[in-house]
């Protein structure tokens, strides 16, 4: 079935001036050219890619740019968290800047979470700011990571510490793209979808429960009404706290133990972002049960519904050492949204109602964080 004849739904991120759309539904990469074409000054594009999306998906998009008349350059770099590096920032800008790229060119992103966050983040400085699109391929970036404008690289001092606001001019969503993708990808992207349900919306996470399964197997209409709705979420918080200065920080439920676990695992294959992130979020609900602040039926429903995904749901279910929990709460400290010294949490009074404080009860928090022997 060509993509034409198949449902594409947008969800607009209203930024006045800089408010964009998220296409979102089957057959996009391949149609590629027609989206991109009204957004070029002239006919050509840069693009951006990694070796794994670059076998899946770059003749589809290379054919459709030919077929709209529109010239591209190409780089691959290597798959991997590590290329959200400065070494890599460095060549892929020097590349831009070689290409020949122009204020008012367009550059674009293919790929998950890295590509699109280190390309945003070139974009943001070569030539004080060039426009970038994301053709985001994994569940994770079609979500969350190519939608608000967020871009950067790693530090040594942790993750996503060097990076610059710049939104992108339009994102397509290609559900196609999520057929390649291997079911624990699928399900660290899926981490983030649910997010959305335990921020703000109880209904959604019910209807998360209900079609799980139907998710999973690869039924199109659910995943894309799972994407449509995490996507209009998180256009609207975006839209309410472009910079996060309040809201904004909502979409970092179980981001602060997800960062530290993810750290104390050295950033490897051992946790997964959208991993760590699930087993942060189950953190979230138990520490703030234990603060009396949340009915504990609603933390055991979150963490069946993680265990039934296949997603780790405590600290015992990641593999290899840990650090304490003085060492894990260190490692929190490093938190983007740690001010004064002190750390955010975005905890929860309930599915579906969570907010943001910055009192953390040390006390109950480094009970909760050493009980992994013990779980
Ligand atoms: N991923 C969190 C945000 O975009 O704010």
């Amino acid at each position: 079935m060509t993509g034409e004849a198949r449902d594409v739904r947008t969800v607009r991120v209203e930024l006045g001036e800089r408010g964009y759309d998220i296409h979102v539904g089957p057959g996009l990469i391949a149609q590629a050219g027609k989206y991109l074409e009204p957004l070029l000054r002239r006919a050509r594009v840069a693009i951006v890619t990694d070796e794994t999306v670059a076998k899946h998906h770059l003749p589809a998009l290379a054919a459709s740019l030919d077929e709209h008349g529109i010239a591209h350059d190409e780089i691959v770099l290597p798959a991997g968290e590590s290329t959200k590096s400065f070494a890599q920032l460095e060549k892929l800008t020097e590349w831009l800047l070689e290409t020949g790229v122009e204020r008012g060119d367009l550059v674009v992103a293919l790929g998950g979470g890295v590509i699109g966050d280190l390309t945003g983040f070139a974009a943001s400085i070569v030539r004080r700011g060039v426009d970038f699109a994301q053709i985001p391929t994994t569940l994770l970036s079609q979500v969350d990571s190519s939608v608000g404008g967020k871009t950067g690289i790693n530090t040594k001092q942790g993750k996503n510490l060097a990076g610059a606001f710049h939104q992108p001019r339009l994102v397509l969503a290609d559900t196609d793209a999520l057929k390649t993708l291997p079911m624990r990808d699928f399900l660290a992207g899926y981490a983030e979808v649910l997010k959305y349900g335990l921020i703000s919306d109880r209904d959604f996470f019910d209807w998360l429960e209900a079609n799980l399964d139907a998710i999973k197997a690869g039924d199109d209409a659910a995943r894309s009404y799972a994407i449509v709705k995490s996507c209009e979420a998180k256009a609207a918080i975006v839209a309410a706290d472009e910079r996060e200065s309040n809201v904004r920080a909502l979409l970092n439920l179980g981001h602060t133990f997800g960062h530290a676990l993810e750290a104390a695992t050295g950033f490897s294959s051992k946790l997964v972002h959208g991993e760590g992130v699930a087993v942060g979020m189950a953190l979230a609900f138990d520490y703030s049960t234990r603060l009396g602040l949340c009915p504990s039926q609603d933390a055991v429903r979150v963490h069946r519904h993680l265990e039934r995904a296949g997603l780790p749901c405590s600290l015992a279910d990641i593999p290899g050492p840990l650090p304490d929990a003085d060492g894990l709460i260190a490692l929190m400290g490093q938190d983007k949204k740690v001010v004064d010294g002190k750390l955010t949490f975005i905890l929860v009074r309930g599915i579906g109602e969570a907010f943001i404080t910055r009192d953390a009860d040390r006390g109950t928090l480094k009970a909760l964080l050493g009980e992994r022997e013990a779980a």
